[in-house]
C-alpha cells in the first residue's frame, strides 16, 4: 500500500525534507500535482538544494523517482535539475520516469502570467496558464514531444519545437507511461510515496481561492495526478509547521505583529525557495489545521520547525474566528470575509531548546505541551517533529 505526504499548509511546511527522511521506507516517490512553483529544500552530504520538479527520493541510489501526469513541466527547469544532480554525481537514468501525459508549459504561458502575477502573488513559474490550457484543451504534452507532425498540428512554434525536440535528444529516455509502471508497482506489492507540492490552502477548489494554486495538492490530486487505485492509499501524512507561513497574496488570518515575523523568519530562515521572497510568518492556525485534515483525511500529522519556537517567552495559537460577532471554528470558504474575521488565540509558555532531542517523551515539558494541545485539537497524532535542518534532527514517534 501507499503513502502521500501533503502539506496542511500554505507551503513551505518541510516536506522535502521528511520525503527525503522517510524515502528510505519505500520503494519510489512520485510527484502528483503543480511544477516548478514548488521549492523542496533539502540538505545532501552539507549542500542544500531545492528540487523543484524532480521527487525529493532522488538523493537515495535504489528509490525509483516519478514525475506523475498532474505536474507541468517546465523542460527548462528539468534539465537544470538534472545537471545539477548529474553534478552531484547522483545517478538516476535509470530510476527517473517522466509521466507522458504530463503537460508541457510553454513559453506563452511565462508571458501570460506576468499579466496576473501581481494581483495573487504568483511564482511566475507559468502554472496557472499552463493548467488553463490543459482544461481548455490547448495544452502539449511530454508524449507528444515524440510526433514533430502533432505539435506543427497543434500549432506549437518552430522555436519551441526545436526547443523540445534538444530535450528530447537528451532527455526522452526519461520519458515513459507513468501509469502502467505505478500500476506494475501496485502488483508487485512495492510501496510509493506520493509527495505533494504546495499544500491544502493554496489547493485550487479547496484552499483560498482566488488566492491559490492552480492544482489540487489535497488527495483527490493523487488520484487524477497519477492515475493510482482510491484503495491504494493507506496512509497519509500531513504536514505543518509548528507556525504558519505565507508567501502570495491572500487571507492569513494568524498573521503576527512585524517584530515577532521577523524574528521567527531570521530564526527560521524564511524566505521563499523558489523566489527567494520574504515569507510573512504567523501563528498555529487550528481553524485552519482542522480543515486541512478533513480534506486530507491526514492520519497523521509530522510537524515540522519546533526549534523555530524555541526560546520564547509564549507562544499563541488561533482555535476560533469572530465573525459579526460571532464565534466560529469553520474555515470560511468566501475570501471576502477574511478581512472582518478576528482570530480567537490562546496563549501557552515557551521552552527553551529542542534541538538535539530524538524522543518526543525527552522534549522540554512546555513543548510536549503545545504538541498535545494541537494533537487533542485536531484529533491525530504527530508522528514525526523536525527539530532542525539535517536529516537527523527527526523525532520519530
Ligand atoms: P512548496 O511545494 C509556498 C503560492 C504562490 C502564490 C500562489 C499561486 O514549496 O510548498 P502559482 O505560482 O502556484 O500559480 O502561485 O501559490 N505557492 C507557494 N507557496 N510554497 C509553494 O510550494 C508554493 N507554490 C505556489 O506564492 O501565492
Ligand atoms: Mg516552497
Amino acid at each position: 500500500m501507499h503513502t502521500a505526504l501533503i502539506g496542511l499548509q500554505w507551503g513551505d511546511e518541510g516536506k522535502g525534507k521528511l520525503i527525503d527522511c522517510l524515502s528510505n521506507s519505500f520503494d519510489g516517490v512520485c510527484r502528483y500535482q503543480g511544477g516548478a512553483n514548488a521549492g523542496h529544500t533539502i540538505i545532501f552530504k552539507g549542500n542544500k538544494i531545492s528540487l523543484h520538479l524532480i521527487p525529493g527520493g532522488i538523493f537515495h541510489p535504489d528509490k525509483v523517482c516519478i514525475i506523475g501526469n498532474g505536474t507541468v513541466i517546465d523542460i527548462k527547469q528539468l534539465e537544470r535539475e538534472i545537471k545539477e544532480l548529474r553534478k552531484m554525481s547522483i545517478e538516476f537514468d535509470d530510476r527517473l520516469f517522466i509521466s507522458k501525459r504530463a503537460h508541457i508549459i510553454q513559453p506563452e504561458h511565462f508571458i501570460t502570467e506576468n499579466k496576473i502575477k501581481k494581483e495573487i502573488g504568483t511564482t511566475g513559474r507559468g502554472i496557472g496558464p499552463a493548467y488553463a490550457d490543459k482544461s481548455t484543451r490547448k495544452g502539449i504534452r511530454m508524449g507528444d514531444i515524440f510526433s514533430v507532425k502533432y505539435l506543427k498540428d497543434r500549432g506549437t512554434s518552430k522555436d519551441f519545437i526545436e526547443t523540445l525536440l534538444r530535450f528530447r535528444e537528451d532527455y526522452g529516455h526519461f520519458i515513459t507511461d507513468t501509469v502502467e509502471l505505478i500500476h506494475r508497482f501496485s502488483e508487485e506489492k512495492k510501496k510509493i510515496l506520493f509527495e505533494g507540492a504546495q499544500g491544502v490552502m493554496l489547493d485550487i477548489d479547496f484552499g483560498t481561492y482566488p488566492f491559490v494554486t492552480s492544482s489540487n495538492p489535497s488527495p483527490g490530486g493523487i488520484l487524477s495526478g497519477t492515475g493510482t487505485s482510491p484503495f491504494s492509499i493507506s496512509r497519509i501524512i500531513g504536514v505543518a509547521k509548528t507556525y504558519t507561513t505565507r508567501v502570495g497574496n491572500g487571507p492569513f488570518p494568524s498573521e503576527m505583529n512585524q517584530k515577532m515575523q521577523e524574528r521567527i523568519r531570521e530564526k527560521g530562515r524564511e524566505y521563499g525557495a523558489t523566489t527567494g521572497r520574504p515569507r510573512k510568518c504567523g501563528w498555529m492556525d487550528l481553524v485552519a489545521l482542522k480543515y486541512a485534515i478533513q480534506i486530507t483525511g491526514a492520519t497523521e500529522l509530522a510537524l515540522s520547525k519546533i526549534d523555530t519556537l524555541d526560546g520564547m517567552h509564549q507562544v499563541k495559537i488561533v482555535k476560533e474566528y469572530q465573525l459579526d460577532g460571532k464565534i466560529s471554528d469553520r474555515f470560511p470558504s468566501e475570501v471576502w470575509k477574511f478581512k472582518d474575521i478576528k482570530p480567537i488565540y490562546t496563549s501557552l509558555p515557551g521552552w527553551n531548546n529542542t534541538r538535539g532531542i530524538h524522543k518526543k517523551k525527552e522534549l522540554p515539558k512546555k513543548a510536549l505541551e503545545y504538541i498535545n494541545y494541537i494533537e487533542d485539537f485536531v484529533g491525530i497524532e504527530a508522528s514525526m517533529i523536525s527539530n532542525g535542518q539535517k536529516r537527523g534532527d527527526l523525532i520519530i514517534g
